[in-house]
């Protein structure tokens, strides 16, 4: 019922992405600086029950059938629980996934599953200790694969594992990666670095591309493209291979060298109550300010509605004008 969050080249966001807090117990280089960034205060993130109202008119008015929980490190809100009680309460239903570093979900995965949450992606980009401690600055790789096992365990299916490869970084690991998630009966994604990091620090020149991600597969795996696969994407970011002689895909989500932005059906909640129609929208809609300013529900849609139609192309990395967002991913959600 309502109306559905069309833009001006007709595509529908049904997806929406939520950024439950922009903190983050991690400290990745490519996200943020060793000493964080500065918070959001407690009073500006959304509470659990603002939260569940706006993802309720996007569920009962706008067409929104699918909820995506980031940050920051959404496993941080100790409210987590009950915010996936309260979706899984809505109708229709959305499907539920997370985001998430994996630090701590050892002890809450098979909660969370029995909360309602259908299917979680979590980030990892490195199996060795001493790189995962240079790259993210803590010493947690433990913990993230303790995580990733009870995911499995809990059977939410299918697991999926981001990673983005660095040059001189990680990049060497690709192949062993590969084989690593074959065994653990996960998801494999290689990502490409966008620039969303908080130092501005990302150069193009730098970005592993798709095609350097395939040649280091390569060098290991050969992958092979399954037309179902193809017919099956849909607005998926990434594109799936299966790993030759198994029956186990690995993803490229090739966000700057060939971008998915015109099958593009997302639309994001930032923690402290902003729609942004694309990571890279140069504006926000401030739903916060109208939610507790005592709009009601239509004028809530209505304002939605509107930052949706607004939203442009695609992300414009390779635009001569191109600027990067002023907010870093982490605020904006993953
Ligand atoms: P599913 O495929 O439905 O499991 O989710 P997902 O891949 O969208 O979710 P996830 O949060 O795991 O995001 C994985 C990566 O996709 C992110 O790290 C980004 O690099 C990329 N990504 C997610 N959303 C967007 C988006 O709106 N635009 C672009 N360009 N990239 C995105
Ligand atoms: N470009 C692409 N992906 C990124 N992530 C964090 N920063 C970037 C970036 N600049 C990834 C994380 C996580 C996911 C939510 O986003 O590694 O897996
Ligand atoms: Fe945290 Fe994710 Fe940023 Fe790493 S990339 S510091 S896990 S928000």
């Amino acid at each position: 019922s309502g109306l559905p969050l069309v833009d001006g080249f007709g595509r529908v966001a049904t997806d929406l992405r939520v950024s439950l807090t922009d903190r983050c117990n991690l400290r990745c280089t490519y996200c943020m600086p060793a000493e964080g960034l500065p918070w959001l205060d407690r009073e500006e993130l959304l509470t659990n029950a603002e939260l569940t109202r706006l993802i309720r008119v996007g569920v009962e008015r706008l067409g929104i059938t699918s909820v995506r929980l980031t940050g920051g490190e959404p496993l941080l809100r100790s409210d987590l629980i009950e915010i996936v009680a309260g979706i899984d309460a809505l109708r229709p239903r959305p499907r539920i996934a997370l985001t998430t570093n994996g630090i701590g979900l050892a002890k809450r995965a098979e909660e969370l599953a029995r909360a309602g949450l259908d299917r979680l992606n979590i980030s990892l980009d490195t199996l060795d200790p001493q790189t995962f401690a240079a790259l993210t600055r803590r010493r947690r790789l433990p913990d993230v694969l303790a995580g990733i096992r009870a995911a499995v365990a809990a059977g939410l299916h299918p697991v999926k594992i981001n990673s983005v490869l660095m040059r001189g970084v990680n990049d060497h690991e690709a192949a062993h990666l590969v084989e690593w998630a074959i065994g653990e009966g996960v998801q494999l994604r290689f990502i490409e670095q966008m620039p969303l990091d908080a130092q501005h620090g990302w150069r193009r020149t730098e970005m592993i591309t798709a095609d350097e991600i395939h040649a280091r597969i390569a060098t290991r795996f050969r992958l092979v493209e399954d037309p179902a696969d193809r017919l099956a994407r849909g607005s998926a970011p990434a594109e799936l291979f299966r790993v030759e002689g198994t029956d186990a895909r690995v993803g490229v989500i090739a966000s700057v060298s060939r971008p998915f932005c015109g099958n593009c059906d997302r639309v994001r909640l930032t923690a402290d109550g902003q729609i942004r129609n694309c990571l890279f929208a140069r504006e926000e809609s401030d739903l916060r300010s109208a939610l507790r300013g005592g709009a009601d529900d239509e004028e809530l849609a209505r304002r939605w509605l509107s930052a949706v139609a607004g939203k442009r192309a695609g992300h414009g990395i390779d635009d001569p004008g191109f600027l990067q967002p002023e907010r870093p991913m982490s605020a904006i959600g993953g």
